[in-house]
């Protein structure tokens, strides 16, 4: 029986399969049927900052309806916006009587204000991680990196000094010196979750207006953290987790490879149902028999930088092959 234990963020999970924050994971019913389907732990629905501190209809208001976030325009309708906080304690409540399995709360946050507070209770009514969604899309030109950057950290040392519970933090990839920015975020966190997908926008070329791309992602995005997650396992103190595109077995395997300690699915849930959580399971313990590994520990990180070639450079001579017409 092969061995899918792993250890995420100092939890004990029985499989490396995470269902990610979503919909699936925003009642005590939806987290139920994660678990039963088998999930290896489950991140709840993010709670924003905004709505901690009461602060939602300047979020409406600045964004306008065509450009909300994904995550936003979900929360905001599904939830309204009255009692958000202690609707949400009850949702960490139950989930934890509900399931036997790790339950990671989330909050979705842009600052290192006062909602950090709000840290401790979601540790005090019982969850057993916390996850934050940190939202700085470097799109003011007047804004240097660095500048947003800080927030990132700011945010990961606030939180870390209010709780025991151990802190993941969700990010994107648009940073200029992201392998420097994890290395200084891995000293404070626990896990680093890569990447967030933001919403895409596209233009409706009848009505001249904005129109949502896709809020699901396809298999092939599965390359951009698979990259990142390569370059940074074994280089950062944290755990990593991968996220964006993971949609099948195979895709478990390779980010396992990568040196990722567990992956968190959403998309390939809202497509196939939440069973194919087995489906996928099935996958790695096929994979792994045919390799001959009893358990996870015995291949992660095989082909992470420092167990293999260096991704930097097999690039490179990829796209030179791919440029000079070589094969
Ligand atoms: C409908 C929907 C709602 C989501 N809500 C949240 C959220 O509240 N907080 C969060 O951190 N991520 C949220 N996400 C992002 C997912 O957790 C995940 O990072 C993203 O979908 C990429 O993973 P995937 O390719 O497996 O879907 C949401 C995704 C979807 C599709």
């Amino acid at each position: 029986m092969a061995d899918l234990s792993t250890k995420y963020m100092g939890l004990d999970l029985a499989n490396p399969i995470i269902v990610g924050s979503s919909g699936l994971t925003d009642s005590v019913e939806g987290v139920g049927k994660c678990a039963e389907a088998g999930a290896g732990a489950v991140v709840l629905k993010s709670i924003f900052e905004e709505q901690i501190v009461g602060e939602v209809d300047k979020l409406v208001d600045a964004s306008g309806p065509a450009y909300w976030h994904s995550q936003a325009a979900e929360y905001i309708t599904r939830y309204g916006r009255e009692n958000a906080v202690e609707r949400y304690l009850d949702l960490i409540r139950g989930a934890k009587e509900a399931v036997s399995v790790p339950v990671i709360a989330s909050i979705h946050c842009v600052s290192a204000g006062a909602w950090t507070e709000f840290a401790q209770r979601v540790e005090q009514v019982g969850a057993d991680g916390l996850e934050l969604n940190i939202f700085v899309l470097p799109a003011d030109p007047r804004i240097d990196g660095r500048t947003n950057e800080q927030i990132y950290l700011d945010v990961a040392k606030a939180v870390k000094q209010k709780v025991k519970i151990p802190v993941a933090l969700k990010i994107g990839s648009f940073f200029s010196g992201l392998a420097n920015l994890a290395l200084a975020l891995g000293v404070d966190i626990d896990a680093l979750v890569l990447f967030n997908r933001f919403a895409r926008v596209d233009f409706d070329t009848e009505k001249l207006s904005l129109k949502p791309a896709s809020f699901l992602s396809s298999p092939d995005e599965m390359v951009v953290p698979l990259r990142w997650i390569s370059i940074l396992s074994g280089q950062i103190a944290c755990d990593l987790a991968a996220t964006t595109g993971v949609h099948d077995g195979e895709a478990v395997v390779k980010q396992l490879l990568a040196g990722a300690a567990a992956v968190q699915v959403c998309s390939a849930l809202y497509k196939n149902g939440v069973g194919h959580i087995g489906t996928m399971l099935d996958g790695l313990r096929d994979w792994m028999g045919r390799h001959e590994f009893p358990s996870v520990a015995d291949f992660r990180g095989r082909m992470s930088q420092t167990e293999s070639l260096k991704p930097g450079a097999y690039e490179r001579v990829q796209f030179m092959k791919a440029s000079t017409g070589g094969s």
